[in-house]
C-alpha cells in the first residue's frame, strides 16, 4: 500500500526560479522565505519519498484558455517544462510514475471524477519551482500531476477540490506497491496580479486558512469562489490546490513547520509542511 507521509505546500512565484538561478537567496529580500526550507530539507531527507502528487494549475503553458480541463492528470513517465515567457531557465524534465497515474485516474473517474487525463504533459513554473525548493540538488523523486483550473471561471469549489483530494488519498491507500508518497500543492497565498486590486494581499485570511487546514479543513469548503476572490485576491483562488492537498491525507495531521512572508513579488508567500501519521499508530503512541 502507498502510505502519505506528508505534504508541503508553497507558494510558485516564477521570480522565485530567478532568485535560484542567481544565487539570491541570502539577499534580504528573498532570506525571509528561503529561511523556510531547511526544515522542509531535513523532513524531507528524514522520510525520502518515494513519489510526489503534486496539485497545482497550469497557467497556460500546457493547456489555454480555450481548452481548460477542471481536473487533469498526468500518465507520462516524464514531463518536460518549455519556456513560460518569465525569463527563468527551463528546468529539466520531472520523472514520472504512469502506472501509479493510471491507478489513481482509474481510482478518481470511479468516485465521479471526470478527469482529463494525460499522456504526454508540460508542466509550468507552478511544479518546477516547488520541486527546485524542496530538492535543491535537482533528486527530484517521480511526480504525478494534478492540474485544478483556477484561472477560467466557473472554478471547481472548494469543497469539491477536497473532495477530489480525498478520493486521491483514498486511491494512494489502494495502490498495491509499498511506496512513501508525499503530497505538494503549490500557489497562493493571498495575490492577485491584475486589475483595481493588483497587490492585494489579506494575512489575516491566509493565517486562518493555514490554521483551519489543519484544525478543521471542512470549515473552509463553504467560501464560496467569489467570496475566495474577495478575501484572497484573483490568483489567490490558487488555495483550491491546497484545499485538494489536504484533502489527500487521511490520517492524524500535525502541522510541523510553517513560514509566512510578504511579498514575494506580488504574493504573500507560504511555506507549510503537515505531517500525516496512521490514526492506529498515533493512538498506540498517545
Ligand atoms: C506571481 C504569482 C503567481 O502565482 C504566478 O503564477 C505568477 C506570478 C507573482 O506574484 O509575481
Ligand atoms: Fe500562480
Amino acid at each position: 500500500m502507498a502510505r502519505i507521509v506528508g505534504v508541503i505546500t508553497t507558494s510558485h512565484v516564477p521570480a522565485i526560479g530567478n532568485a535560484i538561478a542567481r544565487g539570491l537567496q541570502e539577499e534580504p529580500y528573498w532570506k525571509p522565505f528561503f529561511d523556510g526550507f531547511p526544515p522542509v530539507h531535513r523532513w524531507i531527507a528524514r522520510e525520502k519519498p518515494d513519489v510526489a502528487v503534486i496539485f497545482s494549475n497550469d497557467h497556460g503553458l500546457n493547456f489555454f484558455l480555450d481548452k481548460l480541463p477542471t481536473f487533469a492528470i498526468g500518465a507520462a513517465n516524464e514531463y518536460r517544462n518549455e519556456d513560460e515567457g518569465w525569463g527563468i531557465p527551463v528546468s529539466h524534465a520531472a520523472k514520472g510514475n504512469a502506472a501509479l497515474s493510471w491507478h489513481i485516474i482509474n481510482d478518481v473517474v470511479n468516485d465521479g471524477f471526470d478527469i482529463t487525463m494525460c499522456q504526454d504533459m508540460l508542466v509550468d513554473h507552478a511544479v518546477t519551482i516547488p520541486l527546485q525548493l524542496m530538492w535543491p540538488a535537482g533528486d527530484w523523486p517521480a511526480i504525478v500531476p494534478v492540474s485544478i483550473n483556477t484561472v477560467q471561471h466557473p472554478l471547481p469549489s472548494m469543497a469539491r477540490c477536497y473532495e477530489l483530494g480525498r478520493s486521491v488519498g483514498r486511491a494512494l491507500a489502494s495502490y498495491p506497491e509499498d511506496i512513501k508518497v508525499m503530497v505538494i500543492g503549490t500557489g497562493g497565498l493571498s495575490h492577485q496580479l491584475d486589475g483595481k486590486r493588483a497587490g492585494f494581499i489579506n494575512r489575516e485570511f491566509d493565517v486562518h486558512c493555514m490554521d483551519q487546514l489543519v484544525a478543521d479543513p471542512e470549515s473552509l469548503t463553504r467560501y464560496s469562489i467569489p467570496q475566495v476572490v474577495e478575501l484572497a485576491g484573483a490568483q489567490g483562488v490558487e488555495f483550491l490546490n491546497w484545499m485538494a492537498m489536504r484533502g489527500a491525507l487521511t490520517g492524524a495531521v500535525t502541522e510541523l513547520h510553517r513560514n509566512y512572508h510578504i511579498p514575494i513579488s506580488n504574493t504573500a508567500a507560504a511555506t507549510v509542511l503537515f505531517e500525516n501519521r496512521p490514526r492506529a499508530e498515533r493512538r498506540k503512541a498517545a
